[in-house]
């Protein structure tokens, strides 16, 4: 489907963004960049700034705006349900670094390395553990947090400090993380005797994980080393083979507790594919339909058949289900005849966010009308580029996936079209869009996501001008900092009659 593949490719984009723009403060006019904080300016246009970070959590690598009214709304119905997103933090000395040049970890999605070589406790604490909580304020997109803890070793007397300090982070502000500490891994040669102290430290840390809370766990990497044997590069530092057998204990936890698809539930038209994954897992995976008459599956993709390609055939509700390494992860798909589609052009989210709260309520396919080329991340380079694509008329193609997405126009008759007002018009692939694929009869319903400028006069005649068979409706124009506000949301019921 289009948009898991548009997730992947946004969650990129938007930590840069975020980054970029926490890094700058800026926001940025037309004519060059202003410091934040004047922005009272209604001509401020803030391209991923502020609110990027609290874009809907479907596109994969934003945040979801994080009010009580957005997280309590059970009246919004149950078309989307995203799967925990889960954030890794491994924590520790140079083991901990040296398996991260082995594995790369940090090169991983939502994985994070906090670690100091030579250091112990006093370091976990006085800079490992901030870091850590800085990590975890920032990230927000991330739902659930799992900390992997590999210290010890240059400290086994701290073993009781140590644990001393999991427990009150984990009654505290740890307390909604999963703590899973790693077992101090041996040595070898002439280190045995200076570091005679790890059985025992190891026993103690075991036996504080039996007490501890539910989400405290270890990991007895110790364990297989021995059983699979082990070899080191100076009698502490492991050899690349040994991190790959260290990392493979540790993966072995981590998806057996944490791999599931990247969707709990959907719902898409009769006709319509979409594509799923799954997260959290890098074995093989193997796909099935629970109903073959509602969903087929079209095709499985990726290393190890990480995603698959489902396609709906008539309406009913069946599972998407993924076999791997004994387990099995489920999506129920809602298969629906509703002949809507809601599709949005949306750069940093804003528009994303409304057009998902639309399609949860009217329901039909959600598509992400995207460009086969990818938009600058920054943001003076944004608006340069789409000030040159106004003043040629671009028409940027757009991806396969917004094909995809779409798939046969004749199933709709009515297209809720979304799109930012960018310079007053709509951004030039909402033109490509709708000129590619046949709106003549159909109802369309536009909403714009705007900036201080609400009059989207111009950009709208436009619109009608390009689909003069069509029946289009008011403009609906939403301010990006009130996309999910409770008021946006009573007047996107109403107008949208829902
Ligand atoms: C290049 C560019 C031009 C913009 N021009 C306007 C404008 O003319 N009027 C306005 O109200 N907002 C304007 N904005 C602000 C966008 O409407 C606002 O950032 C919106 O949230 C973007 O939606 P998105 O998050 O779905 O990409 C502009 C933004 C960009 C990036």
């Amino acid at each position: 489907m289009v948009i898991i593949k548009n997730i992947r490719k946004k969650a990129a984009f938007y930590h840069i963004m975020i980054a970029i723009v926490m890094l700058c403060g800026f926001l940025f006019t037309d004519s060059g960049y202003v410091l934040a904080g004047s922005g009272k300016n209604v001509n401020l246009y803030a391209v991923g700034s502020g609110k990027t970070a609290g874009i809907s959590n479907s596109a994969g690598g934003v945040d979801r705006p994080e009010t009580a009214e957005d997280s309590s709304d059970s009246e919004d119905g149950q078309k989307y349900i995203e799967s925990e997103r889960i954030g890794i933090i491994y924590t520790g000395d140079s083991r901990i670094r040296r398996l991260n040049l082995t594995i790369n970890m940090k090169g991983m999605k939502d994985t994070w390395v906090v670690c100091k070589s030579g250091m112990g406790y006093n370091w976990f604490v006085s800079e490992g553990i901030p870091q850590i909580d800085r990590l975890m304020k920032e990230k927000k997109y991330i739902d659930k947090w799992v900390i992997i803890s590999g210290w010890g070793v240059n400290d086994l007397w701290n073993c009781g400090t140590y644990i001393n300090k999991y427990t009150s982070l984990m009654k505290g502000r740890w307390s909604k993380c999963d703590l899973r500490l790693m077992s101090v891994n041996p040595v070898d040669g002439a280190m045995k005797s200076k570091y005679g102290a790890i059985p025992s430290f190891n026993s103690r840390i075991k036996s504080y994980v039996k007490k501890a809370g539910k989400n405290v766990f270890y990991i007895d990497t110790n364990r297989v080393m021995m059983s699979k044997g082990f070899s080191t590069i100076d009698g502490l530092h492991y050899t690349e083979s040994t991190n790959r057998i260290i990392y493979k204990a540790i993966c072995d936890e981590i998806q057996q507790a944490y791999a599931s698809v990247n969707y709990k539930c959907i719902e898409i038209n009769v006709n319509s594919q979409r594509t799923l994954t799954l997260d959290n897992y890098e074995g093989r995976v193997k796909w099935k339909s629970s109903d073959s008459n509602i969903l087929k599956i079209v095709s499985a993709r990726g290393t190890n058949n990480k995603s698959v390609t489902v396609k709906a055939l008539n309406p009913g509700t069946a599972s998407v289900m993924a076999s791997f390494g004994g387990r099995e992860a489920s999506c129920e798909v809602k298969v629906t005849d509703n002949r809507v589609m809601v599709a949005y052009f949306s750069y940093s989210g804003e528009t994303e966010t409304a057009a998902e709260y639309i399609q949860r309520g009217v329901g039909g396919n959600l598509v992400w009308i995207d460009i086969n080329d990818v938009y600058p991340y920054t943001e003076k380079k944004l608006a340069a580029a789409a000030k040159r694509e106004l003043e040629s008329d671009a028409r940027p193609p757009l991806d396969s996936d917004t094909y995809a997405g779409v798939g046969d126009m004749s199933q709709y008759d009515t297209v809720y079209l979304g799109f930012p007002l960018w310079y007053g018009f709509a951004p030039r692939a909402v033109c490509t869009f709708i000129e590619c694929f046949n709106m003549d009869g159909k109802t369309v319903k536009p909403f714009v996501i705007t900036q201080g400028n609400e009059d989207c006069s111009g950009g709208m005649a436009e619109i009608k001008s390009l689909i003069p068979n069509a029946v289009v409706g008011e403009p609906f124009a939403l301010d990006r900092e009130k996309v999910l506000t409770k008021k946006a949301k009573k007047e996107i019921k109403k107008i949208f009659a829902y």
